[in-house]
């Protein structure tokens, strides 16, 4: 029997239900969830400068391009069948049909109808993240193989999930095949225990893109190690910010499925960052079989489908004006990128920063020379927080602090047991995408200050 129930002033106290695992482990916030409420929680609007959210930017979403899909929807009930009612675990046949074509008409990837008649396409319930939050419930419980820095968001929820990672260091062109390799051998027999291989092609929070040669080579050593251990090991890749590569620069990218022997690879796109989160439009392509039957089901158990009104508007967005939004899209992006490498070319190189990204997403990810530190009571923070205790650093002439800069630092990024512990203490993502540019120009001239400020 439990003894726990507490009498205080004649008044029964319950003790709480009991969690399982994963539900204790959600009762402490992330570390970087904490940081986030706690910025928030002081942020001044118009003074503060916040580089820690990975919001898109309001001027790329489409509102009147939304309102009008919705009027034609509604006005067609003919095509867009009961858009308003519940709708089914697959997702809408028209937004799948839309997603078949866009991917053919334009040739994502590469791909083409040959490819994409023998993979199925199904919506998540959710956006892109729901889609990956299914995933940890479907597969068996292991090791994920992931890149290092690593996509924080969804690392931590598999790891809450009770999920082990085996991260992999990347550079600015994604992660390391040669290292791949060495950290599976450096596995053994735990080979058999690796439940999925999750890639983020465009990575958050580095901005580096996946080279081609590279995907190939990934695909090419997980089949090896699924013949040798005669089982399909799934790579996920999630393809969230390839369609906003906005560097003409960049090769056009290749999509795995184009050669997938075994039929273990798998891509999840979105269409948050290329039209709006709000739609929470995520899908899933992949070869038809037991994994997708069960993340139909699993759509279904969490909450019967994606909203159908935004599947129905999503499809219309995609049949009539995809291509001129993505131009769009990746033209305001560029733009403020353009600005943001110049200054971080002229201003912060000469101190010793390097950095990767530009090309591609909204991100920076930005080092800072030997013995600077970015993390929570680092120097630097302290400078960008306004906390440094000196009055003529923190505040201006009138006593009013100073603009603070949030960012995410480095070290929440990179898997604690990985290998790139001492270099993520003093690196850190800025996202370029929730303010304008003046504000991120103001920002790059005090994390300028910042850095001086440090070295003095
Ligand atoms: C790598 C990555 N995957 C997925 C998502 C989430 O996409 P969605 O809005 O479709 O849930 C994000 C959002 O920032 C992301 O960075």
């Amino acid at each position: 029997m439990r003894n726990n129930i507490i009498f205080k002033g004649g008044n029964v106290q319950l003790v709480d239900p009991e969690l399982s695992s994963y539900g204790a482990a959600c009762n402490i916030p992330a570390p970087i969830n904490r940081m986030m409420v706690k910025f928030a929680s002081t942020f001044r609007d118009g003074v503060d400068i916040n580089l820690g959210v990975g919001y898109v930017d309001e001027e790329t979403i489409p509102r009147d391009l939304i309102k009008n899909a919705m009027t034609h929807v509604l006005a067609d009930p003919v095509k867009y069948r009961v858009a308003l009612n519940y709708g089914g675990p697959k997702g809408s046949p028209n937004l799948i049909q839309s997603l078949y074509d866009f991917h053919i008409k334009y040739n994502i990837g590469g791909l083409t109808k040959d490819i994409l008649d023998k993979k199925q396409i199904i919506i998540g319930p959710n956006g892109a993240t729901s889609l990956l939050e299914g995933m940890a419930h479907i597969f068996k419980k292991g090791i994920v193989i992931t890149s290092d820095p690593k996509y924080f968001i969804y690392t931590s929820f598999l790891e809450r999930s009770g999920y082990e990672l085996l991260t992999v260091p990347e550079d600015c062109h994604g992660i390391q095949p040669e290292l791949l390799e060495k950290k599976l051998a450096s596995l053994g027999p735990r080979q058999d225990e690796i439940s999925f291989v999750y890639i983020v092609t465009i990575n958050n929070p580095t901005g580096s893109i996946l080279k081609n040669e590279r995907r190939r080579k990934i695909v090419s050593i997980v089949n090896k190690l699924c013949r040798k251990l005669n089982k399909k090991i799934p790579i996920i890749f999630d393809k969230a910010y390839e369609l906003l590569i906005h560097d003409p620069a960049v090769t056009p990218l290749e999509s795995s499925l184009i050669y997938d022997e075994l039929d273990i690879v798998y891509e999840v796109g979105t269409l948050s960052k290329i039209v709006a989160p709000s739609l929470r439009v995520g899908y899933l392509m992949g070869p038809p079989g037991k994994f997708i039957q069960a993340m139909v089901q699993r759509t279904s158990d969490a909450g019967f489908s994606c909203p159908l009104i935004t599947q129905e508007i999503a499809s219309y967005i995609l049949d009539y004006h995809i291509s001129e939004q993505i131009k769009k899209v990746n033209h305001g992006y560029r733009v403020k990128a353009v600005a943001i490498s110049r200054y971080i070319d002229e201003q912060l190189k000469p101190l010793g920063v390097t950095y990767c990204g530009g090309q591609a997403t909204f991100y920076y990810y930005l080092t800072l020379p030997e013995g600077m530190h970015t993390y929570e009571g680092s120097r630097f923070y302290h400078f960008m927080s306004r906390s440094t205790g000196d009055r003529s650093v923190d505040c201006a002439d009138n006593g009013e602090k100073k603009p603070m800069v949030s960012y995410i630092p480095g070290n929440l990024c990179v898997h604690p047991k990985g290998d790139l512990v001492e270099i993520g203490k003093r690196q850190f993502r800025i996202a370029y995408s929730y303010e304008s540019l003046d504000k991120v120009e103001e920002a790059f001239g005090y994390f300028k200050e910042a850095i001086l400020y440090c070295k003095a």
